[in-house]
């Protein structure tokens, strides 16, 4: 009997002990375990919260090996008195023919339409003076300055054969109504026309290939009519970094002198 209640006192003092451990195990986490007010647990949580926050997708770069700069056939071909095209003979074979019955590469028709719209409907007119010229329509156009100036003169404002933007059907020469004597003359660029394609061919899709600014690259006079399709991603590129020359930006020799 006595041994029973030595027992059953043993057996209350265990169950009193373990209560004990319990409370003060519970208590010990309450006071030290980090509170959702503490700056600690704020600064953690901001922490978390901007590890989570999904980065802004990085803006990609102008891709320059997108097209070839040295096949005809290419958006981008640079053709200059330091690149001729290859072969020399090169013909386009996609020409189609713009409204006013001169052709061109069918890859620039719908933007030179828009351009031409545009204009229009600003109320500029932009005729299509000339497009697409074979190997040999710049032989004889380029022996035909030749004949009436010097080869030196001629070499300034015309591109000889092999050596034209006119041969890869991408280029385009537009004329002025308002002051017909500058049309394919230096005056041009004056001109209600020039002024427009000065300030809008970029967002067709063009540049104004031979400017004043660039003819020691270009290796030509300033030619505000000459427009050279190179598509918008090219033209949205050069205008957002301010390059006028495709020599320039794609590091490709120019210049004034005839390599061949
Ligand atoms: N007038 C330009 C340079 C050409 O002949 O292509
Ligand atoms: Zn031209």
């Amino acid at each position: 009997m006595r041994l029973q209640k030595k027992s059953h006192k043993v057996a209350i003092l265990t169950v009193f002990g373990l209560l004990l451990v319990i409370i003060a195990t519970v208590a010990c986490w309450w006071f030290l375990a980090p509170k959702a007010s503490t700056p600690q647990v704020k600064a953690h949580a901001n922490a978390r919260s901007k590890e989570q926050t999904p980065k802004k997708p990085a803006v990609p770069s102008f891709n320059k090996s997108l097209y070839s700069t040295t096949d005809p056939a290419s958006l981008w071909i640079v053709v200059n008195k330091a690149h001729r095209l290859n072969p020399v003979d090169y013909s386009p074979t996609d020409l189609s023919y713009a409204p006013n019955g001169v052709l061109v590469s069918g890859r620039i028709l719908p933007d030179l339409n828009a351009l031409i719209s545009a204009g229009a409907a600003q109320g500029v007119t932009l005729p299509i003076v000339s497009g697409f010229r074979s190997y040999g329509n710049q032989v004889t156009l380029y022996n035909k300055y030749v004949a009436q100036y010097s080869q030196a003169t001629t070499d300034t404002i015309s591109a000889r054969p092999g050596h034209s933007e006119h041969q890869t059907g991408l280029a385009v020469d537009l004329g002025t109504v308002t002051n017909p004597g500058c049309s394919l003359n230096p005056c041009f660029t004056d001109a209600a026309e020039g002024q427009w394609i000065t300030a809008h061919a970029h967002e067709y899709g063009f540049i104004v290939r031979y400017t004043k600014e660039n003819s020691a690259v270009t290796g030509y006079d300033p030619e505000g009519w000459h427009i050279r399709y190179i598509g918008h991603e090219l033209a949205d590129e050069l205008t957002k970094e301010n390059i006028t020359t495709l020599e320039t930006f794609f590091k490709i020799t120019g210049g004034t002198t005839y390599i061949d």
